[in-house]
């Protein structure tokens, strides 16, 4: 493994033992989620990689087929790259690898709860903003020392309801302790969502 981070990437040093890693959704970058963040949790570190496929010019973490239809391969490739990067960011700037939460939206959201599924020794937690399945794996990791927080929109036009209990139960499948909260609201973030994620992130204790 490369020592040298190798995305394009923001990192912000905190001032407690807490890392979040944040994932933009299709079209965004690595600046879009820290303003965002910093209103969830103001003393954790940061560190923010840019996705590396492009879609008409837009940057995502993974190829898709059409909206929601994902390419697993590339996927599975995708995500084992970013679980790589961070563990190889975790030596370079020296931030703790089992204090890693993921702070995901969209396409972000989707690579996250993937390396949850494909490579759960990288995070101790996540975030997810309108998530989906990703990919079912072949055998289930063990979650049980993994909490997650899933914010999703009852009106959002791209997730339905019954997409997001599908992830709900996936990871519960797994072990992990899942919490899901629906904002009145659509694909786009609400004030709700960044509240509630807040008080979980509190809730979850700073390391
Ligand atoms: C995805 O491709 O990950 C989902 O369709 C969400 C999106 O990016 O629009």
């Amino acid at each position: 493994m490369s020592l040298q981070p190798d995305f394009i990437h923001e990192f912000v040093p905190g001032t407690s033992n807490r890392t979040l890693l944040l994932l933009h959704g299709t079209g965004g970058n690595e600046r879009d989620l820290i303003p965002l963040v910093r209103g969830l949790d103001s003393r954790a570190a940061l560190l923010s990689p840019r996705g590396k496929v492009l879609e008409n010019g837009m940057p995502r973490f993974f190829r898709r087929v059409a909206e929601g239809v994902f390419d697993l391969d590339d996927l599975k490739k995708r995500t084992n790259e970013l679980a790589d990067f961070v563990a190889a960011a975790a030596q370079h700037y020296g931030f703790a690898s089992d204090k890693v939460v993921a702070v995901g939206y969209s396409n972000g959201a989707n690579i996250a709860a993937s390396m949850l599924l494909l490579r759960p020794k990288t995070l101790r937690g996540a975030v997810l903003f309108r998530a989906m399945v990703p990919l079912v794996p072949e055998s289930l990791p063990d979650l049980s020392s993994v909490c997650v927080w899933i914010g999703a929109g009852s009106e959002d036009p791209i997730i339905p309801t019954s997409e997001t209990q599908r992830l709900v139960e996936l990871l519960r499948s797994a072990g992990a302790d899942v919490t899901i909260r629906f904002a009145r609201a659509g694909h786009g973030l609400s004030n709700d969502d960044i509240i509630t994620a807040r008080d979980w992130l509190k809730k979850l204790g700073t390391p």
